[in-house]
């Protein structure tokens, strides 16, 4: 069955739906989703969005504090992009009556969280942002907007002048064919092929295993961010639990209920996330226990309700105040290259939020910095369609041959299990290496044919996908910098300054430039 549209939407996160809403007065849009709308990291997002409100803050300092946390492994220019622009576009949706949590003055409430240096993140609901951000943007949507529910996109369609027109996706319907001017990820990050996630188990990489099949660059994936504190029962992680309950008092402490960071940095529960993640790593690694103490807060269960539901779905007693915490993997830096209207090295593709790599969030994003990303790339990469129109005549499909069969993959679990051990947070080269021995090579996955999969063996081959580029990135970087530790490289090594790894077609390049690869394709004259 074909489906002709003039924008299709893989995703429904923030970044798919603002980019929806804003579109669809002008466009037809059709929205792909692999599961239920609301089954995103965007619905999930506890803490808030940071951005500057206050008389004291400055958007220079948000800047200041996001290289510091992603430490200096940014492209400046879409930095400042996300935080001016970002103070913008979220001054607007205040005035367009997005409900944030205010003071009682009227002024907006503002949470703190780790390594900002200012209160400045707007909160909705309590811990409830994401939530009622979706919900926003969803009410917004006309029936110019068609979502596609339970619909996995497993295959980028480029015609024969090598621009994207669509998509093949798989659902309880069989196979369908969607065709498009302009066609966006906005699939989410890949938290989920790790055993322990803050994660919807259906965040697997697709976004970027489809765009690396179709020969988009990619990069960054070596920096996977590990959240410090997921709700820890049974031996399972359980769901987040917000920065936001340290920025309002919360500290790591042992059993005894000894704090964890004293000593460790001078902003102790509020260093930045891999400086917290890798201090309860340590503590765990050495058998100990590890928990938020909570004591300090007052209304807990008001100021974080769907924390305090999580706790007792859970059977964790509030009275005591202390929840079991352990970090496990949260956010993706790496992705497809975009720019900051979206666009890939493919033309008419286009990647945002966190299935992109624009370079806003460093090694290691800061805290509350990516619905932001959502909300503003999302906005720019809708005008940018508007400003160029749906002119696309050329839907005649590259039939690319690709014939060979599927390579001998692990079940998810094993893989789940082999990628925690060797691309966790602390990080040695030995295991690295014997990972990447058991995983089929770049080249093989490239070109498996894919068309006779059922769903399941369709997201195991994403993982696959996802799990070698990260596996081949983080062997590469032989250096510490941001969300991640290698143990036989405990610094940043200056050689690493401003280097990024790029894969593309098969190949891995070390690149001065997060765009250099963009110079040598087609549209590179049209995107720089
Ligand atoms: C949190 O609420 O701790 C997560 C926020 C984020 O990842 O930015």
């Amino acid at each position: 069955m074909d489906v002709m549209t003039d924008v299709l939407i893989i995703g429904s996160g923030i970044a798919a739906l603002q980019t929806a809403r804003l579109l669809e007065g002008h466009f037809q849009v059709q929205i792909v989703t692999k599961c239920s709308v609301k089954m995103s990291s965007s619905y999930r997002a506890q803490g808030g969005i940071a951005t500057v409100t206050s008389q004291e803050d400055h958007p220079k300092f948000h800047i200041a504090d996001t290289l510091t946390a992603g430490e200096y492994h940014h492209e400046k220019r879409n930095v400042e992009i996300l935080i001016k622009n970002g103070t913008e576009v979220m001054r607007d949706l205040l005035n367009e009556g997005f409900p944030v949590d205010r003071q009682v003055d009227g002024a907006p409430a503002l949470g703190l969280e780790g390594a900002h240096s200012y209160h400045r993140i707007l909160h909705a609901g309590g811990d409830r942002t994401g939530q009622v951000m979706i919900d926003f943007l969803l009410n917004q949507l006309t029936s110019n907007t068609v979502v596609n529910c339970y619909e996995m996109a497993y295959e980028l369609l480029l015609n024969k002048a090598g621009a994207c027109v669509g998509v093949l996706t798989k659902g309880a319907h069989g196979t369908k064919r969607y065709l498009a001017h302009h066609v966006i990820l906005a699939t989410g990050g890949a938290g989920a092929i790790y055993t322990s996630t803050s994660n919807f188990a259906t965040n697997t990489g697709d976004g970027i295993a489809l765009a690396y099949r179709a020969g988009a660059a990619i990069s960054d994936m070596e920096f996977m961010q590990f959240h410090p504190s997921l709700l820890w029962c049974g031996g399972q992680a359980k769901g987040l639990v917000s920065e936001a309950v340290r920025g309002a008092g919360g500290r790591f402490v042992d059993a005894l209920r000894q704090p964890i960071m004293k000593g460790i940095h001078e902003q102790l529960d509020l260093a930045p996330r891999h400086v917290t993640a890798h201090a309860l790593f340590n503590k765990r690694a050495a058998g100990q226990e590890t928990f938020i103490d909570i004591s300090n807060i007052e209304h807990f269960e008001k100021k974080f309700p769907t924390i305090a539901v999580l706790c007792y779905d859970n059977n964790v007693n509030l009275q005591d105040q202390l929840i079991p915490v352990a970090p496990g993997s949260h956010f993706l830096m790496g992705g497809v290259v975009a720019d900051d209207k979206g666009r890939t090295s493919i033309p008419n593709l286009y990647a945002i939020g966190e299935v992109a790599c624009t370079g806003v969030h460093g090694a290691n994003r800061l805290a509350s910095n990516s619905l932001l990303e959502g909300i503003t790339f999302g906005q720019r990469t809708a005008q940018y369609i508007i400003h160029t129109g749906c002119k696309q005549n050329n839907f005649l499909i590259d039939d690319k041959h690709q014939q060979q069969t599927m390579p001998l993959l692990f079940t998810k679990k094993q893989l789940q299990h082999m990628i925690s051990h060797a691309l966790g947070i602390v990080r040695n080269p030995i295991d690295m290496q014997h990972f990447v021995q058991q995983l089929p090579s770049m080249q093989e996955l490239l070109h498996v044919r894919l068309d006779g999969l059922n769903q399941q063996e369709l997201e195991l081959y994403m993982m696959h996908t996802v799990a070698t580029l990260m596996a081949h990135a983080a062997i590469t970087r032989t250096e510490t910098r941001g969300a991640h530790i290698r143990i036989d490289k405990p610094q940043n090594e200056n050689q690493w300054v401003n280097r990024w790894i790029i894969f593309q077609q098969g190949q891995m390049k070390v690149r001065n430039s997060l765009y250099e690869c963009h110079q040598t394709r087609g549209n590179a004259k049209a995107i720089f």
